[in-house]
């Protein structure tokens, strides 16, 4: 039987409270199927360990992760307490860039029974996934600040792409869009940023050649971000660089009902290094301690990682579970108008789950 070892990273703020429901998720589909097990071993990292320790992970953190086959992560940051500059890039952005976690994979799908903001759209009419480049670009973390403190103080912030690292994102999301409705748009603003991005435009004509049968497009971002809440089932892949990708996800995540539900990859598609899964949302300390946090990206994150590890049937079990607890409509969170809490959410997908067995 096959065994994974996963890292558990619950982070900060709903971290902590959606990261032991998908684990209660991904016991039961273990239960259910049979065919596998998974080794967890857990790690609180994140704003406390920082105010503690004054790091969001220990110095060899990196070479505690690196054996194992995916990490599983909540979500970092606790922006009154620690600058969100030093949370994000001491955990998260650190973890991507160090295991080159190049691909950041997010699909936008609206579920049955879930209400749309846009008017007349019903389950199945939206349906993509953006392909973001997750190790350069805008948060290639490149810069500095100089002349503190004077009236002449200066920050750059440099974007940095390269042709192999544009190129390789380029050709993981043709090769997703020629798995699914062969139609990829290439977002950029090469209109108004020129040496970037007009590299970034070049290296998606030469990978395109390689994949005829892929139709493409190109779009400049703020167009496209419009396109998105217009015609959200015209889109089926897009690739964008680091932050157009981040930007445009959270509208995919508002046009599918809630941020709430938005899974996420961190991929490195070579497998050299450990995968990192983790939702599209934040800590949320808006809501953090209620027991009100939707813990269904993070349950569909699970999904995205055992499909990612090759456990394809009980990915598929999982996701089939969330459509059809929010199809049926008993169960849903406050995102999505219901009453249910963070628990309650979860105990509906598992009872689904063992229905099914
Ligand atoms: P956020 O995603 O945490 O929250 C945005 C809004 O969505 C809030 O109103 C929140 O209540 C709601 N929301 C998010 N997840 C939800 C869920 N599961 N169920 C119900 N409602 C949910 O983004 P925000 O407020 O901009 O950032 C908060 C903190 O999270 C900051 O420190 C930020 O830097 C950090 N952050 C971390 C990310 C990560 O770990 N990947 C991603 C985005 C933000
Ligand atoms: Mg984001």
């Amino acid at each position: 039987m096959k065994e994974y070892h996963i890292a558990v990273i619950p982070g900060d703020g709903i971290g902590q409270e959606v990261t032991p429901e998908g684990v209660r998720v991904l016991e039961a589909v273990r239960e259910v199927t049979g065919s596998f097990s998974l080794n967890y071993e857990y790690f609180p990292w994140g704003c406390d360990y920082y105010l503690k320790n004054g790091s969001m992970m220990p110095e060899n953190g990196m070479d505690i992760l690196r054996p194992f086959d995916a990490i599983y992560f909540g979500a970092v940051g606790l922006p009154d307490r620690v600058p969100d500059h030093v949370s994000l890039h001491g955990l998260l952005i650190r973890i991507r860039l160090e295991f080159d976690q190049y691909i950041c994979l997010r699909p936008g799908y609206l579920l049955p029974g879930v209400k749309s903001p846009l008017e007349g759209k019903k389950s199945g009419d939206i349906d993509f996934v953006i392909v973001r480049e997750n190790t350069e670009g805008e948060y290639s973390g490149a810069g500095g600040r100089c002349h503190p403190g004077t009236p002449f103080e200066l920050a750059l912030e440099t974007s940095v792409f390269t042709k192999t690292g544009v190129e390789r994102t380029i050709r993981y999301a043709f090769n997703l869009a020629q798995s699914r409705r062969k139609h990829l748009i290439c977002v950029t603003k090469s209109n108004a940023q020129r040496h970037t991005l007009t590299l970034w435009d070049e290296c998606f004509e030469r990978v395109a050649r390689e994949f005829p049968d892929v139709r493409t497009e190109r779009m400049l971002v703020d167009a496209m971000a419009a396109r998105l809440v217009l015609h959200p089932e015209s889109v089926d892949v897009a690739v964008a660089s680091n932050m157009f990708g981040d930007i445009l996800t959270d509208v995919g995540g508002a046009i599918t009902g809630s941020l709430g539900l938005s899974p996420s990859g961190n991929i490195n598609p070579e497998r050299t290094f450990p995968s990192m899964f983790e939702p599209v949302h934040g800590s949320a300390p808006d809501i953090m301690g209620q027991g009100i946090a939707d813990p269904i990206a993070m349950i569909w994150t699970g999904a995205m990682m055992l499909d990612f590890l090759g456990e394809k049937s009980a990915a598929e079990l999982i996701v089939n579970a969330i459509r059809h607890v929010t199809g049926e409509g008993r169960f849903l969170g406050r995102d999505l108008g219901g009453t249910a809490s963070t628990a309650q959410v979860t105990d509906a997908v598992i009872a689904h789950i063992k229905a099914c067995s």
